[in-house]
This record gives C-alpha cells, sequence and structure tokens, in this order.
C-alpha cells in the first residue's frame, strides 16, 4: 500500500460512501475536527492510520450504523459510548426526555424509572438535568447495563442506578413519581428491520409481538403496582401506535392521557397520570 495523503485517500472514500460520512470516520482516526482535513489535505497518512479508514470504508459501505463504528452517538447534551449491544439513541427520543424533565420538579427529589435504558442516554440525561431526583433504569440485558453503567460513570453522573430486570421482575415494591420508556415497539414483520440501520441493531431493542404492541402493553398494564399516586407513566411508540396506546392507558385507569408529537408532526410519545390510590 503507498502512502496516501489526506485528499487521495478520501478521493478513495467518495467512490464509495457519503462524503459527510467519509469526513466524519477520518476525523474521528485522526483526532482532528474537520477544518483540519480541508488545510492539511496533503499530509500522509501512517501505515496504521490507512488500513483502519480502509477498513471502516468497507464496513460503512456494507451498511454498518456510523455510530457503531466510531463507538459513539451525541444525545441531547452528552455523548454516549454505544456497540452493537445497544439501540443507537435516536434525536425522537429527545422528546421524551423533554416532556420527563417537565413533569420533574427541580426543587424536590423524585423516583425516576427508565425501562429497557439501552446505552442508559434517557435515563442519564434526565438524572444529569434534575440533580435531586433518583433515576433507576433497568434492562434485561447485561451487555447493555455494562455500556449504560460506562456511560454515567464517564459522565460522572452519580444520580442514577442500573438493574438487570426483565421489564419490572427486580423492582419487588417500589414505586416511582415518573416512569419513562422507549420499549421496542416494531412489529417482528416490519420491512423496516431489514433496511439501514436496523439490521444491525440487536432485535432485542427493536422488535416485539402482537405488532409491536407486546412490551408496551406489559409495561401499561404493570406499571400502575410502580407508580406513587399522581404518578406519570411516558411511552415513546411508532408513528401508528399512539391510539393502541392510549386505550390501553384508559382501560389500566390513566387519566389526562396525552400524545405528544415529535419534531416531525408525528405523534410520538404518549402517557398518562395514575390517580387511583392503591
Ligand atoms: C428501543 S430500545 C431503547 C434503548 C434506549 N432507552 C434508547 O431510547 O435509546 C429498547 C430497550 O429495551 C430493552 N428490553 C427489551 N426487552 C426487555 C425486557 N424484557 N426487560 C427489560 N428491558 C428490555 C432492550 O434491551 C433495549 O435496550
Amino acid at each position: 500500500m503507498p502512502s496516501l495523503t489526506i485528499e487521495q485517500i478520501l478521493r478513495h472514500a467518495y467512490q464509495r460512501i457519503d462524503k459527510t460520512d467519509a469526513h466524519l470516520l477520518l476525523q474521528h482516526i485522526l483526532v482532528v475536527n474537520h477544518a483540519f482535513l480541508l488545510t492539511h489535505s496533503d499530509q500522509i497518512l501512517t501505515l496504521e492510520q490507512t488500513n483502519h479508514f480502509l477498513h471502516w470504508v468497507l464496513q460503512r459501505s456494507e451498511g454498518v450504523p456510523i455510530a457503531y463504528l466510531i463507538g459513539q452517538r451525541e444525545f441531547y447534551d452528552s455523548v454516549f459510548k454505544v456497540s452493537d449491544a445497544v439501540l443507537i439513541p435516536r434525536p425522537e427520543t429527545e422528546l421524551l426526555v423533554d416532556l420527563a424533565l417537565n413533569l420533574t420538579p427541580t426543587n424536590r427529589a423524585c423516583r425516576i424509572l427508565d425501562l429497557g435504558t439501552g446505552s442508559g442516554a434517557i435515563a442519564i440525561t434526565v438524572a444529569k438535568h434534575r440533580a435531586l431526583s433518583q433515576v433507576i433504569a433497568v434492562d434485561v440485558s447485561v451487555d447493555a447495563i455494562s455500556i449504560a453503567d460506562w456511560n454515567a460513570k464517564n459522565l460522572r453522573i452519580s444520580n442514577v442506578r442500573f438493574v438487570i430486570s426483565n421489564w419490572f421482575s427486580e423492582l419487588s415494591n417500589e414505586k416511582f413519581d415518573l416512569i419513562i420508556t422507549n420499549p421496542p415497539y416494531i412489529a417482528e414483520n416490519d420491512p423496516h428491520l431489514q433496511q439501514g440501520d436496523l439490521r444491525f441493531e440487536p432485535k432485542l431493542a427493536l422488535s416485539a409481538d402482537h405488532s409491536g404492541m407486546n412490551c408496551m402493553s406489559h409495561i401499561i398494564q404493570t406499571a400502575p403496582q410502580h407508580l406513587e399516586k399522581d404518578g406519570w407513566l411516558l411511552l415513546e411508540h411508532g408513528y401508528d401506535q399512539a391510539d393502541k396506546c392510549k386505550i390501553l392507558l384508559e382501560n389500566g385507569n390513566f387519566t389526562n392521557i396525552c400524545s405528544y408529537p415529535d419534531l416531525a408532526g408525528i405523534m410520538r410519545v404518549s402517557g398518562g397520570q395514575f390517580s387511583v390510590s392503591s
């Protein structure tokens, strides 16, 4: 392999992957910003840098998500480590965080539960912005919990605790002021699972039985046992699941049921308050 300059190797990459992706990958390997690539186009790469970049270009051309290659993704106001054991946090999930923050006062210690925490993006962000609150975050995946725990430590967030649990199974009688969740909600036969980034993400994080409603239904039915009186449940769901979600919430005796649109105007989060005393 002859020595290649930044400009030469980028030209090679442009024929195989998106230009922006090529820049991002090379910036990550060289630990430089975009301006550096432009102003140092004749810098020669080491053999190791060259091989690393060419390997990533090949993987990216096969569809591997950028976040899995560079091992991180920005969410809200932090950068989270990710691996193929966790869902890549999505911008639309920031709506769930905003709604959770609106329901959580800054001057009082609330107890918050995040179900299916994955990388910990939701739980850690809420804990970061509500320092008096205690956040418990669960996931059934041991690998996900280990990444979430790493992210909390890396971001120095100490008011969040991670538990390996099949939804509520390890929470005995614990009660919360707010339960938030972005559960798996894609139907198992949905063709989108064979497209784009979804092909590389864990099925456990993406799909659920009963047209994608299985986990949501279990969570809505069980949440009342773990909610304080007047506590709230907020769930992220698919673009066409708001009505089904609202019916489940009504059947579960929730009140103040509402759905909220994401930035694209799609109903993305539904929730309600549990006011029946237990
Ligand atoms: C859609 S992902 C959400 C990840 C993360 N909260 C986010 O928004 O980026 C759903 C998560 O639920 C977890 N999960 C699936 N089944 C579960 C179960 N039975 N109990 C607990 N967590 C589960 C998956 O491992 C995955 O991390």
